[in-house]
């Protein structure tokens, strides 16, 4: 359990989906987009501490891949492939979902999820009328999101919005190949953003229209395939252990066959307990020799490897494949807190120092006092030469805690009247509360090697 300090009441499961998104908003995470308009569904904008997160998310990710080991290097391709790319690959034709249109209530939903909806349940009426609900037959409806490359709007034009990373990383399988010089066991990871004409968007950014994926390609001898398979699963649920969630809301749940996509031979997900209930967080697939294949049959170009001894073969691939968005909502979920210290109630958000967006806050104690203004400015033009800092003396004290509370600042130092005398400050632990006197001097020091410490401190259930 984390160390509770005297005086502190826990509240328990105390997280709403509701509570997330009005932090998000109220400490300017993550707003509507197009708001001024009246906003578009499923799609958001990122303010400062939003754009934080997600960059401390992508750089840990790719930290994992890129960094911490020596056979995964990294890609960026484009967003707007040659449309054969989308035929080959069986896109075009299969990835779509069955649509149902109710013609009563005018809501369209996914057919493979009417039963969990409210329209279509037993006895089937339009929800808060009284009326039957009237259901088309469902009709298969493609997700990508099509455009036109170049002036004219004909058929030879058309493009797709990639609603995926992944099939840029098999059409450069050939460059890194030779370029990077790697043979297999070797992966390729990529963190872009993809697009998906969702039927069915909502709860917040798990499933919006654009997102940036994460994703890592696995090129493996075929005989390997299923060991890799399995050392990738555990290596993506350590990963999310070692970033804080708890692990009593997370599960590896197997896909049955029927489940499964056109390409996967095995297929896992990561799953979440999210407030809206268990759900997938990360996809872990088997694409075999699928898409290589395929690609090369479509382009013409042998995509395969030749061993020193002069094997040739398709090397199988897996695939670990997330967003930036659930996992953001998945941390801000697992780390929303709320208690009460002494007689005063506090919203918390207990992330991982390493993703937290500021690090630490810097506050002279009485913001008139030109001493105290003039030590902490001075501190804090160090602290942020380090990392994200930030300097605040607006407000009573326990707000600007407050306030660094609500966005997950780890650490806060307060410059008072003793820093004038003795040149110590306090840094306050945002988790604890505990307060240690730190020589001003010492503290760039003292933070590097508290954020460089492992955080497996469990929240508890
Ligand atoms: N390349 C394999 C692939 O794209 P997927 O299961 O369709 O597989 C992978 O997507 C991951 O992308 C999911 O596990 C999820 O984290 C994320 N994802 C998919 N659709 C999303 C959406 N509409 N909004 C947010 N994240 C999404």
């Amino acid at each position: 359990m984390r160390p509770v300090s005297e005086g502190v009441e826990q509240t328990k499961d105390v997280v709403t989906m509701d509570k997330v998104v009005s932090l998000c908003r109220r400490r300017g995470f993550v707003f509507p987009s197009s708001e001024i308009y009246g906003g578009l569904g499923s799609t958001y904008d990122y303010g400062h501490y939003g754009v934080l997160l997600k960059n401390n998310i992508k750089a840990r990710w790719m930290e994992a891949m890129t960094q911490e080991r020596d056979d995964i290097v990294a890609l960026d391709s484009a967003v707007i492939l040659h449309p054969r790319v989308w035929e080959a690959s069986g896109h075009v034709d299969v990835f779509a979902d069955p649509l149902i249109d109710c013609r009563a209530c005018k809501h369209r939903f996914r057919a493979d999820h009417l039963a969990a909806s409210q329209c279509g349940r037993q006895p089937s009426k339009v929800p808060g009328e009284g009326r039957e609900c009237d259901l088309t037959e469902p009709r298969q409806f493609n997700l990508m999101f099509e455009t036109t490359v170049g002036p004219v709007q004909d058929s030879a034009a058309k493009a797709y919005l990639r609603p995926e990373t992944a099939q840029g990383i098999f059409v450069n399988f050939k460059n890194v190949l030779q370029l990077a010089r790697r043979r297999p066991p070797f992966g390729i990871a990529q963190v872009g953003r993809s697009f998906r004409n969702e039927i069915t968007p909502g709860n917040f950014l798990f499933r919006v229209l654009e997102f940036e994926q994460m994703e890592m390609e696995f090129f493996v001898p075929p005989d390997d395939a299923d060991r890799w398979y399995r050392t990738w699963v555990d290596e993506r649920f350590a990963w999310y252990l070692r970033y804080g969630l708890r692990e009593s809301r997370l599960r590896v749940r197997p896909h049955g066959p029927e489940e499964r996509s056109h390409y996967s031979s095995a297929t896992s997900d990561i799953e979440y307990l999210y407030p809206i209930g268990w759900a997938e967080l990360e996809g872990i697939a088997n694409r075999g020799d699928y898409d290589l294949r395929r690609h090369t049959e479509f382009s013409g170009t042998k995509l395969e490897y030749v061993d020193p001894g002069g094997e040739r073969y398709v090397p199988y691939v897996i695939e670990p494949a997330v967003s930036v968005e659930r996992i953001f909502v998945a941390l801000l979920v697992d780390g929303y807190d709320e208690e009460v210290v002494g007689e005063r109630g506090r919203t918390v958000l207990r992330l991982h120092p390493q993703l937290a967006p500021v690090k630490v806050a810097v506050l002279p104690l009485i913001a008139k006092d030109e001493g105290m203004v003039e030590h902490a400015r001075r501190l804090y033009e160090e602290l942020r030469r380090e990392g994200s800092a930030e300097y605040d003396d607006g407000g009573a004290i326990g707000r600007r805690y407050r306030r660094q509370d609500e966005i997950g600042t780890p650490f806060a130092v307060t410059v008072d009247e003793q820093t004038l005398e003795d040149s110590t400050v306090t840094v306050r632990d945002r988790d604890s509360l505990a307060q240690e006197r730190v020589e001003s001097g010492q503290v760039t020091r003292y933070l590097r090697d508290a954020l460089a410490r492992a955080w497996r401190t469990p929240k508890g259930d």
